[in-house]
């Protein structure tokens, strides 16, 4: 990576109404992270030292955000929306003194990746000026259109100044632009709003870096990945490709997703080698399927790492805290959190595991709920390694199973049970010979009787 400075200018002052939203726009989620994450993780994965977020002056979301995911990132308001240069100089105590890379960036564009961001530092590296990222279109209507010669970009002109045959270019600008910092100021300042919007243009740097007869040039993406969000469609159409990515990625890797359509990964979810999923799988923030994981159908995971061979599903959910040993097993309608359920163990139908640990190869049977709350506080349940619970038992925590112990099927544990012991707490059966039929005929008479 270059050893030069760089610093990233994050425009979110978009208010986003056409979201029609209490949040911020920047702060909608694609794959289960706020876009404005995203941009601020492509700016960390390039090398981006300095960060700098320009927010509207509604964006407390916006700003405890940044500090949260980026805590050395400066945060500016722009308090009137006059232009994207306008908004790039509310971060000027930023760009003073400059990095030797500036980098703008939209926070509603989540898709960019650092590797397109290298080449506008190498752009940058290799004498541009400016280094502005295009895109081609076959719908270029409402984009900025890039006038480029001899391989010089020489302008952008905005949809609402262009002419007819500058309209007919499908060449557009991205929005990202890359300035070589000693020169950005310079710029700026001189950008006015002699234009159809009335707007300070961040898009004019480019015709007076010209004016200036300095090197300024294109760096083509795909259209995916610059794509914008104004709206919940837009959105949902972002979350595609992201989601396609994602998914091509870990079978590429490895790993075999059955109905990849139906798989839907989060944006730190981690993926093995020889790992199956099987359709209709959700994986929220947190996750990780180590080589050879098995996820069958309809199984819903956050904040779980499965080790090694482990196995979960079908119907399985897994929540925050839940780590499942090398080839555990959870299978259907079991819900786990917060728990370690060792090597081996097997938790295998229609069971609630809480606050918990399970020890290796312990056999947890159907319908196994542990009482982990009690309104107030919750309590931890404790079960030893090779321990056999019966079937439909309730474990009420604080309370531990010794290792290899036994609980007898239907029982309601409060107590410790010691290790090797068997603990049987439930009402005793009692057999009444010959019961039934006494019982029908005195029934049947007095029916009669009636
Ligand atoms: C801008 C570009 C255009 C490009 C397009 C790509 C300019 C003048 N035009 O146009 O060439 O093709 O993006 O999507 O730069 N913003 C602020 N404060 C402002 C104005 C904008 O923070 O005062 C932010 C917006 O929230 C948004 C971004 O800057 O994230 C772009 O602003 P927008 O008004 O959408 O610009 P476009 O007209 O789409
Ligand atoms: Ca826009």
């Amino acid at each position: 990576m270059s050893t030069r400075s760089c610093q990233v200018v994050i425009l979110a002052a978009g208010e986003g109404t056409r979201m029609k939203s209490a949040l911020s726009k920047v702060m909608h989620p694609v794959a289960g992270l706020p876009m404005l994450g995203h941009v601020l993780r492509a700016a960390d994965a390039v090398g981006a030292s300095r960060a700098a977020v320009v927010k509207g002056p509604a964006g407390d979301d916006v700003a405890a955000l940044a500090k949260k995911l980026a805590p050395s990132a400066e945060v500016f308001t722009q308090v009137e929306r006059r232009g994207t240069a306008h908004a790039v100089l509310a971060a000027r105590a930023a760009l003073e003194p400059p990095a030797d890379d500036v980098i703008v960036l939209y926070g509603d564009t989540p898709l960019i990746r650092p590797e397109t961001l290298g080449k506008l530092r190498e752009a940058l590296e290799l004498g541009a000026a400016v280094a502005v990222l295009g895109f081609r279109t076959a719908n270029p209507t409402g984009y900025g259109r890039l006038l480029v010669e001899d391989g010089q970009l020489t302008a952008i002109r905005e949809e609402k100044d262009a002419s007819a045959w500058e309209r007919s270019l499908n060449l557009c600008n991205a929005g990202v632009m890359a300035f070589a910092g000693a020169g950005v100021l310079g710029l700026l300042d001189r950008i006015g709003t002699d234009n159809a919007k009335g707007e300070y243009y961040l898009t004019d740097a480019v015709a007076l870096a010209n004016a200036d007869g300095l090197k300024v040039v294109v760096v083509e993406a795909p259209e995916d990945e610059v794509r914008g969000v104004n709206t919940r469609e837009e959105l949902a159409i972002v979350e595609g490709i992201w989601q396609r990515a994602a998914r091509s990625t870990a079978m590429a890797n490895g790993a075999t997703l059955v109905a990849p359509e139906t798989v839907f990964l989060s944006f730190d979810t981690q993926i093995g080698r020889d790992v199956l999923v099987e359709p209709n799988v959700v994986c929220g923030p947190g996750v990780t399927l180590e080589d050879g994981a098995i996820v069958h159908a309809f199984c819903h995971l956050e904040g779980a790492i499965l080790r090694r061979g482990a196995t979960i599903g079908p119907f399985a959910r897994l929540r925050p805290g839940t780590v499942m040993g090398e080839k555990a097993k959870a299978g259907n309608f079991v819900e786990i959190k917060n728990a370690d359920i060792a090597a081996g163990a097997k938790v295998n139908h229609l069971s609630y595991i809480g606050d918990a640990t399970v020890g290796a190869d312990a056999n947890i049977g159907a319908g196994t709920i542990t009482c982990n709350y009690d309104g107030i506080r919750k309590y931890r349940t404790e079960i030893g390694a090779g321990a056999f619970v019966g079937s439909d038992s309730a474990l009420v925590a604080p309370v531990r199973i010794g290792e290899g112990a036994y609980v007898g099927s239907g029982s309601v544990i409060t107590e410790d049970v010691p290790d090797g012991a068997l603990a049987i707490a439930r009402g005793r059966q009692v057999n009444k010979e010959g019961w039934a039929a006494a019982f029908r005929a005195k029934a049947t008479a007095a029916k009669k009787a009636d």
